[in-house]
C-alpha cells in the first residue's frame, strides 16, 4: 500500500493508515457531538466514509465556547474533475451550510504545473476554472466561498508561505514527501504553499480562528508538517476530517484520473458512461446460473460501493441490494444498468448546474 499525495497504489488498509499517521478514528461519540450541531448526521458520516480526524474534538470544544471555525479544502487542477473529487466538496458543502461558516478553496494550479512533466500552466490555469465550475456546480453559497488560484492570487498567499516555508526544513520535507536529488527546487519548497490557506482568514478579517480541512487522506502529509509549525506562528493547529477513497471501477484501487477507464468523469456523455460501468469489475460469477445459485460477493464489487458512497441513500434499500447479490437474486447486469441510470442522471443535472456557474464564478474568487 503506497498512499501520497500524488500516489495511491494497492489495497487501502484504512486501520493502519490511522496508525502510521497517527491520527484519530471518528468516534460514536464524537459523532454524537456533530449531531448536535447539525440535526441529523450526514450520509459520509453515518457510513464512516469520512472515519479519522485530527483536532476535530478541540474544534467543537472551541465552536461551544462561541469560537467559530473556517473550512478549508482543495484541488490540483491536472484535468477534468472526477466523481471520487466530489465526495469530500459533498460533505464540505454540508458542513458550510450547517455551521453556516466560510470555505476557503486553493486551485492549486502551480502545483501540478511544478510536479508533472508534461503539464503547462496554461493547461492548469484552465483546468483550475473548468474544475471551479464543478465545485460551484454543487451548491456552495458564494457569500460563503473564496477561491483561491494560486498563480493569480500568489499575492495573498506569499508572505504566510514564506512564513511557513523558514520554518520547514528540507529534512523535515523530504522526510515527509519522499523528495529525492532529482525533483524540482518548485516541488521542494511548493508545500508551503499548501499550507497558506490554514491561515488566511486571520489576514483578511483578524479574526483567529481554527481551519477545518475536510479531504481524503491522501492530503494528511501536508497538514502534518503545517501543524508542526502553526503555533509557532501564532496560529491554531489546522484540524483535518479524513475522507476514504472512492474506488475505481477495476479490481481494487482508487478512482485516478491517471486511470480514465476506470474512472466517471463530470463531462463523460451518457454512452461513455455506460461503457465503462459495462467492463467495471464486480464480485459475480462466471455464469448467470452459478451466480444464481450461490450469489455474488458485494464486498469486492466496485459497482455496490457507488451506491455504498453516492448513489444509494436509503439504508433499507442498500441493505436490501446487498442481500439480493448475496443470494443470487439479482445479478450483475441489473445492478449496472440501475446504476448506468443513476449515474447518468445525476451527471446531467450537474452539469446543467456546472453551465449555469459560468454566470456566477467571479463571485466565488477570493479577489472578487
Ligand atoms: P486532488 O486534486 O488530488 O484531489 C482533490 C480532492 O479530492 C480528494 N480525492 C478523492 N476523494 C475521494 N475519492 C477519491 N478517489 C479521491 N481522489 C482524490 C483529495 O483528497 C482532495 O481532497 N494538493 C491537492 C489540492 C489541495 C487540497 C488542499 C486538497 C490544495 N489544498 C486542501 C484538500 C485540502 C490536490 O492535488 O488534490
Amino acid at each position: 500500500m503506497v498512499v501520497t499525495p500524488w500516489e495511491v497504489r494497492g489495497k487501502v488498509d484504512y486501520e493502519r493508515l490511522i496508525r502510521e499517521f497517527g491520527t484519530q478514528p471518528l468516534t460514536e461519540e464524537l459523532l454524537k457531538r456533530v449531531t448536535k450541531h447539525t440535526d441529523a448526521l450526514h450520509l459520509q458520516l453515518q457510513r464512516r466514509i469520512f472515519f479519522s480526524h485530527r483536532d476535530l474534538d478541540s474544534v467543537l470544544d472551541l465552536y461551544e465556547k462561541g469560537t467559530k471555525f473556517v473550512l478549508y479544502t482543495g484541488r490540483g487542477p491536472s484535468g477534468p474533475v472526477h466523481i471520487g473529487h466530489l465526495v469530500p466538496w459533498i460533505f464540505t458543502r454540508s458542513l458550510q451550510e450547517k455551521f453556516n461558516t466560510r470555505l476557503y478553496f486553493q486551485m492549486t494550479d502551480d502545483e501540478k504545473f511544478l510536479i508533472d512533466d508534461d503539464s503547462s500552466l496554461k493547461a492548469t490555469r484552465n483546468y483550475a476554472y473548468e474544475n471551479a465550475l464543478d465545485l460551484i456546480a454543487l451548491g456552495f453559497k458564494p457569500e460563503n466561498t473564496f477561491i483561491i488560484y494560486d498563480v493569480e492570487d500568489i499575492d495573498l498567499l506569499y508572505d504566510i508561505t514564506l512564513e511557513v516555508a523558514k520554518r520547514i526544513t528540507y529534512s523535515t520535507a523530504r522526510s515527509s514527501f519522499g523528495f529525492q536529488d532529482s525533483t524540482n527546487i518548485g516541488w521542494i519548497f511548493w508545500p508551503a504553499l499548501q499550507a497558506a490557506p490554514c491561515f488566511i482568514h486571520k489576514k483578511l478579517t483578524g479574526e483567529n480562528v481554527p481551519a477545518l480541512i475536510p479531504a481524503a487522506i491522501d492530503q494528511d502529509p501536508y497538514w502534518r508538517v503545517t501543524r508542526d509549525i502553526a503555533q509557532k506562528l501564532g496560529y491554531h493547529k489546522p484540524a483535518q476530517i479524513h475522507c476514504r477513497f472512492l474506488p475505481g471501477l477495476g479490481a481494487g484501487g482508487k478512482m485516478s484520473a491517471s486511470e480514465p477507464e476506470t474512472s466517471i468523469f463530470t463531462m463523460d456523455p451518457p454512452e461513455l458512461v455506460k461503457r465503462k460501468i459495462w467492463n467495471a469489475f464486480t464480485g459475480g460469477k462466471g455464469t448467470a446460473t452459478e451466480q444464481r445459485k450461490t450469489g455474488a460477493d458485494p464486498t469486492v464489487c466496485s459497482i455496490f460501493q457507488y451506491y455504498y458512497y453516492l448513489f444509494e441513500e436509503d439504508d433499507r434499500k442498500l441493505v436490501e441490494r446487498e442481500q439480493e447479490c448475496k443470494t443470487g437474486k439479482i445479478l450483475c447486469g441489473e445492478c449496472k444498468k440501475d446504476l448506468t441510470e443513476k449515474l447518468n442522471k445525476f451527471l446531467e443535472e450537474h452539469r446543467r448546474k456546472r453551465e449555469k456557474a459560468k454566470n456566477v464564478i467571479e463571485k466565488y474568487h477570493i479577489k472578487r
